[in-house]
């Protein structure tokens, strides 16, 4: 769906109107019209939708910070900023920000020590047993739904799938994961919600995960096993010193906050491409090569994180704008993949862009997302089996329209572009 013809680009409030959910692009091009640097009217955050200013903001930690990486201008700072260097009163406010437990929202050293215990768990060795244990999860998938011939592809695939590829990162044992498929929302078909004690359903599902993960951690330190959670449990910081558990648990349930829904969306929106483009379907079929850039691409055209924020520290210049201590800035992978003096044609999907991989979907510097590599194999394996098991892909009009009229649904957040549903139909392949 376009934009509404009644949107006015210079005065609508880009973090709560609904009219730029469906289609953020109209938008992000106006911003870029205007200049790759520029201030939006209701909260003061400086968007940055071109490639190069995206690109140093992201890079920049001494000048930029990720203290707000996530709400951006919600809630409002706790302290009104006061000079050209503001470094000090973000420290002193830090744990009054949203999130500020968490490596998202942390800078260097803070950031470089937290990050270091992930970087433990994300060896080369690790990444290959759980792409094996993919390819086993992907076939599982599907079988729950394959022979109806239709589904909706986020609640019977994306979302179990991510979900359980996150679990068996962390060493989760097989026989917990119906119980994270429960809490987490993201149910076996035909299980009955609510056969699971209630409380348990009651909870906030992060804070569940928490206390699940001190379960497994407290347990693994006193009885070691061979097993992935005694590795996190018994990993030391790059000084040798021993992490408290309650910072291991929050490197690992992190992973379920960045990589669920993130991949959840990646997943979906190539599905779409697939449905509604069945010449790319055809190409990928005859030539899996294709596969890898086809993620790539899909990333481009419809980045998961849409926007991520900084606030800077210091007083600085960004293409050319004055930018002071204080002033929240709004990156926009969402618009910077579109940005035609970096990507040809940007609007268009090609599955012969050359320079593909120079996308920001994963973001740039330090905080860089780490699960990439496992989200780029998320997506192969799963085209990989899909393309294998369902014939003729199409978009099930009943719920989306004809292909000349399609209806889908988005999210309705400001941070994240994705699909809230997608029904699709297919031949099943025996
Ligand atoms: C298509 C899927 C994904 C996308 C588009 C994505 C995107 C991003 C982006 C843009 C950031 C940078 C945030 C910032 O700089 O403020 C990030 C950070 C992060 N992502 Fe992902 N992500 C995806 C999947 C995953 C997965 C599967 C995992 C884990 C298994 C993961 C774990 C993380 C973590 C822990 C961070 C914080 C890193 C840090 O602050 O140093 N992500 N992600």
């Amino acid at each position: 769906m376009a934009d509404s013809p009644t949107t006015d680009f210079d005065t609508v409030d880009y973090f709560t109107d609904q009219s730029l959910v469906p289609d953020p692009h109209p938008y992000f091009d106006h911003l870029r019209s205007k200049c790759p640097v520029v201030r939006e009217p209701h909260y003061g955050v400086l968007a940055v939708t071109s490639f190069d200013e995206a690109t140093t903001v992201l890079k920049d930690t001494d000048t930029f910070s990720s203290c707000i990486a996530v709400g951006g201008p919600f809630p409002p700072l706790p302290f009104t900023p006061e000079g050209e260097d503001i470094t000090d009163q973000i420290e002193a406010h830090r744990s009054q920000l949203p999130m500020f437990e968490h490596m998202v929202t942390m800078d260097p050293p803070q950031h470089t020590h937290a990050r270091s215990l992930l970087n433990r768990l994300l060896t080369p060795r690790r990444l290959k047993e759980n792409e094996d244990f993919m390819w086993r999860l992907a076939d599982e998938c599907l079988d729950d739904f394959l022979a109806d011939g239709r589904c909706e592809f986020l609640s019977a695939y994306a979302k179990p799938f991510s979900l359980l590829v996150i679990a068996d990162l962390l060493g989760v044992p097989e026989s917990d994961h119906d119980e994270f498929r429960h809490v987490l929302g993201a149910p076996r078909p035909g299980a009955i919600v609510g056969s699971l004690d209630g409380d348990q359903l009651a909870m906030n599902p992060l804070a569940w995960l928490d206390e699940k993960f001190v379960g497994y951690l407290q347990d693994r330190r006193e009885n070691p096993r061979d097993d992935v959670l005694t590795a996190l449990a018994t990993a030391k910081y790059p000084d040798g010193s021993t992490p408290e558990v309650i910072d291991v648990v929050r490197s690992a349930t992190f992973l379920f906050a960045a990589g669920q829904e993130t991949t959840t969306k990646l997943l979906s929106a190539s599905l779409r491409v697939l449905g509604d483009r069945p010449d790319v379907q055809a190409a990928l079929r005859q030539d899996r090569s294709r596969i890898p850039t086809f993620v790539e691409e899909a990333l481009r055209m419809d980045a998961p994180v849409k926007s991520q924020f900084r606030l800077a520290k210091k007083h600085t210049e960004l293409g050319g704008v004055d930018v002071p201590a204080g002033t929240t800035l709004m990156v926009c992978p969402g618009a910077v993949n579109r940005d035609p003096v970096r990507f040809e044609d940007p609007h268009t999907f090609s599955l012969d862009r050359k320079n593909v991989r120079e996308h920001i979907a994963f973001g740039r510097g330090v905080h860089s997302c780490p699960g990439g590599p496992l989200a780029r194999v998320e997506g192969r394996v799963s085209l990989e089996r899909i393309l294998d098991r369902m014939s003729e892909i199409t978009i099930d009009e009943e719920h989306h329209g004809p292909a000349d009229d399609r209806r889908y649904t988005y999210e309705p957040t400001f941070i994240l572009r994705g699909l809230t549903a997608l029904n699709i139909r297919f031949t099943p392949v025996r």
